[in-house]
């Protein structure tokens, strides 16, 4: 498909609202001895790298990856674990990063099969959700930026894989001919 990228959200926006998130993060765990702070693959991979830089408070990383939406545009309801945690979440503070919450359907399982391995808690940070789209609850604690039914790329994000790198938040625009 033929398109342009614009900027929805500029990365001084972006970086500023990682700054907000990683205080109040910081300050709902500051009594924490067992933080750590879990990454979907691969969109969080971005976001989940300037989150961490602005918490102020030791804590460990860890990814998994879910089955995805491939290189299509569709959400697919039949949600699988492609790469599992390396280290058990037993009685930890469990954060769970995301890119994007869209239907919902990605967190609802993933938080489902972490809850059964006895994590302290679990709480979710996302960068972008898109509530209009929800088609399971998911209780999200920390929001970067609510936005409307769109297309979106950029600072993790991809379409078809691409556009991952960009430091903004880009709206695909399709073009005429397609
Ligand atoms: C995207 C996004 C979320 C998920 C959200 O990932 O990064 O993980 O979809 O959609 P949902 O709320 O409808 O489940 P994707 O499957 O595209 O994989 P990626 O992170 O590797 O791009
Ligand atoms: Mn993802
Ligand atoms: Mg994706």
């Amino acid at each position: 498909m033929k398109h342009t990228i614009e900027v929805m959200i500029s990365e001084q926006d972006v970086q500023a609202r990682v700054k907000e998130l990683g205080k109040q993060i910081t300050e709902h765990y500051k009594d924490s001895e067992n933080l750590v702070m879990v990454g979907l693959l691969r969109g969080s991979f971005v976001f989940m790298a300037d989150l961490a830089r602005a918490i102020e408070l030791p804590h460990e990383v860890d990814f998994m990856t879910a089955s995805s939406y491939g290189n299509t545009m569709e959400s697919s309801r039949d949600v699988r674990i492609l790469k599992d945690l390396d280290d058990d979440i037993k009685g930890k503070d469990v954060l769970l990063i995301e890119d994007i919450i869209d239907t919902g359907n990605t967190l609802n399982k993933v938080c489902e099969i972490l809850a059964l391995r006895e994590p302290n808690s679990i709480r979710i940070c996302t960068l972008l959700d898109k509530p209009e789209r929800r088609e399971v609850k998911v209780d999200v604690a920390w929001i970067g930026f609510e936005i409307p039914d769109e297309f979106v790329v950029g600072v993790g994000i991809d379409y078809a894989q691409k556009y991952r790198h960009l430091p903004f938040i880009g709206k695909v625009v399709p073009q005429d001919g397609e």
